[in-house]
């Protein structure tokens, strides 16, 4: 029997998890994202990294094979970014700043990291879809990653 729904949330909210906003273009040209935790390193050769969508967020259908996005891995700084892309209404974009990536995946200023990926593979998960990604290039800059944690925002330091 499966374990109780409050039972694994509170299970899992001891797995700390840096926060990431995973950005995409629209066929529209409009940019799109959503704040993920779900995101995991799968594979040095080929480079391939893994990202959890659930099926109801309104970018889920826009993530299509060969389409790309970017995991824009959050500053400490970064809340305000985070709770805007975890929030549905609103313009998500409006005051944070992003440049387009060489793939046109939004790259948003001031994040730790921003990885660019090509989907490569969409894979059944419950209520979500395994989203795989091959990286095709990454800005690396300075400073500390925001990190969820029991339900709230910590910090490394
Ligand atoms: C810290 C945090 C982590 C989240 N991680 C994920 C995730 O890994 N995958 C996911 O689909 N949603 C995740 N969410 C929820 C989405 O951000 C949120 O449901 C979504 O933005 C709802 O808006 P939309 O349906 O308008 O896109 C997370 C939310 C927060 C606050």
């Amino acid at each position: 029997m499966p374990i109780d729904k409050a039972d694994f949330r509170r299970a899992l909210g001891h797995f700390a998890a840096a926060v990431t906003v995973v950005t995409s273009k629209l066929k529209s040209g409009e940019p799109a994202g959503i704040t993920v935790t779900a995101f995991t390193s799968l594979s040095l050769e080929p480079p391939l990294v893994l990202i959890c969508i659930d099926k109801r967020a309104k970018i889920h259908d826009h993530l299509e094979k060969d389409h790309f996005f970017a995991v824009n891995i959050l500053n400490e700084d970064q809340e305000a970014v985070s709770r805007r892309f975890a929030a549905s209404e609103g313009d998500q974009f409006r005051e944070v700043g992003y440049t387009d990536g060489a793939t046109g995946a939004p790259l948003i200023h001031d994040t730790v990291t921003s990885i660019e990926c090509k989907i490569v593979d969409l894979l059944p998960g419950g209520d979500h879809t395994i989203v795989v990604g091959e990286v095709e290039g990454a800005h690396v800059r300075e400073g500390k990653p925001l990190v969820y944690f029991r339900g709230g925002y910590a910090s490394l330091s």
